[in-house]
């Protein structure tokens, strides 16, 4: 792991030593990595164990630079040019069916946030992008096409910025001028409308959160990811995500707890609907409460911070309690 760490400096992975906790690579198994980023969790899953490994990621320079661990590991990692919202296809088409356990490492690796050519940081300059997949509408595009109300809509239910009516006020004022094309450009609009926050935080962070999600359509994934993942998992199987913010968190919180029978969750989420097949989905929350990362963690990786980590486990048949036996329709 030590290597594969060494060899990856643009991404410390997080909460690693807990995702491989709850994930428990087995020798034998088939696993899927749906956020390959910088193969932090794909080269420790398998130093970990004998078993395969699929790994997705929408980045095709995410995707190039895992070249080196799959030659390293030749024949145990697939890399697959993907969204983890398509899985079930994507597997499909590999002939895989079937996992014993799947993790999700969601949001941006700091690859991307780091290189500021890809658009997704206020901290320096780039062009306005954001495409995770380096394809499709931009966040320049959302920017300067979008008409105010959405803009607004956009920046309050993605960014939950309660100045959002202002800075789409601004934006649409400052675009008549000239076209907002840069990080940079948007920053300092954005800065301008919202108060100085006490704490410390940019005032652009949760504007440029709103249009990262949209660019990515990142809630939509996660939503089809978890649906998708919970139906390949065989029993035994698990589920291991790890999550940065709160909206993102909250879809994680509510589909497991709805997979284990602890509240309803909603259509949208069922494994069966999606996939039809009758897969009994029946879970164990194995993190009744989010797992955080330790103090050494935070201290030496300060992008770990607001990590929240959540696991279940397709239970096996033979141990469904009567109360799990609901069709998968009511349960997930
Ligand atoms: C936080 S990083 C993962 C880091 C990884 N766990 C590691 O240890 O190096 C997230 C990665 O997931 C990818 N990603 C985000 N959403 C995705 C999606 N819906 N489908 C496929 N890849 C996605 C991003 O491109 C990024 O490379």
């Amino acid at each position: 792991m030590s290597e594969v760490v060494a060899s990856t400096p643009g991404h410390l992975p997080v909460m690693l030593a807990e995702v491989l906790e709850q994930l428990a690579p087995r020798d034998g198994a088939t696993y899927l990595d749906g956020t390959f980023g910088g193969g932090g969790y794909a080269g420790a899953i398998l130093d970990a164990a004998g078993c395969t490994l699929y790994a997705i990621d929408r980045d095709p320079d995410a995707i190039a630079r895992g070249a080196a661990l799959a030659a390293r590991h030749a024949g145990r990692l697939q890399l697959v040019e993907g969204r983890f919202g398509d899985m079930l296809a994507l597997l499909e088409a590999r002939d895989v069916t079937r996992l014993d356990g799947v993790v999700l490492d969601l949001g941006v690796s700091s690859f991307q946030l780091d290189e500021m050519g890809r658009g997704f940081s206020f901290r320096g300059d780039g062009p306005l992008d954001m495409r995770m997949s380096k394809h499709g509408k931009s966040a320049a595009d959302l920017v300067n096409t979008l008409d105010e109300s959405e803009l607004a809509d956009v920046l309050y239910e993605l960014g939950e910025e309660r100045y959002s009516r202002r800075i789409a006020r601004t934006i649409v004022a400052a675009r008549r001028e000239a076209p907002i094309t840069t990080t940079a450009r948007l920053a300092e609009l954005v800065r301008g409308c919202v108060p100085r926050d006490p704490s410390g935080i940019d005032g652009a962070t949760r504007s440029f959160q709103a249009l990262r999600l949209a660019v990515n359509d990142e809630l939509g994934e996660i939503g089809r990811g978890l649906a998708a993942a919970a139906a390949l998992l065989a029993p035994g199987g698990r589920l291991v995500v790890v999550a940065f913010h709160s909206l993102e968190d909250r879809l994680v919180k509510r589909f497991m707890a709805g997979a284990a029978g602890r509240s309803a969750g909603t259509s949208r989420h069922d494994p069966a609907a999606l996939t039809g097949r009758a897969a009994p989905a029946a879970f164990r929350l194995l993190t009744p409460k989010a797992l955080r990362p330790g103090r050494a963690e935070t201290e030496a990786n300060p992008r770990a911070r607001s990590a929240r980590l959540r696991a279940i486990e397709r239970l096996h048949p033979a141990s469904l309690a009567p109360e799990h036996l609901a069709a998968p329709r009511d349960v997930a």
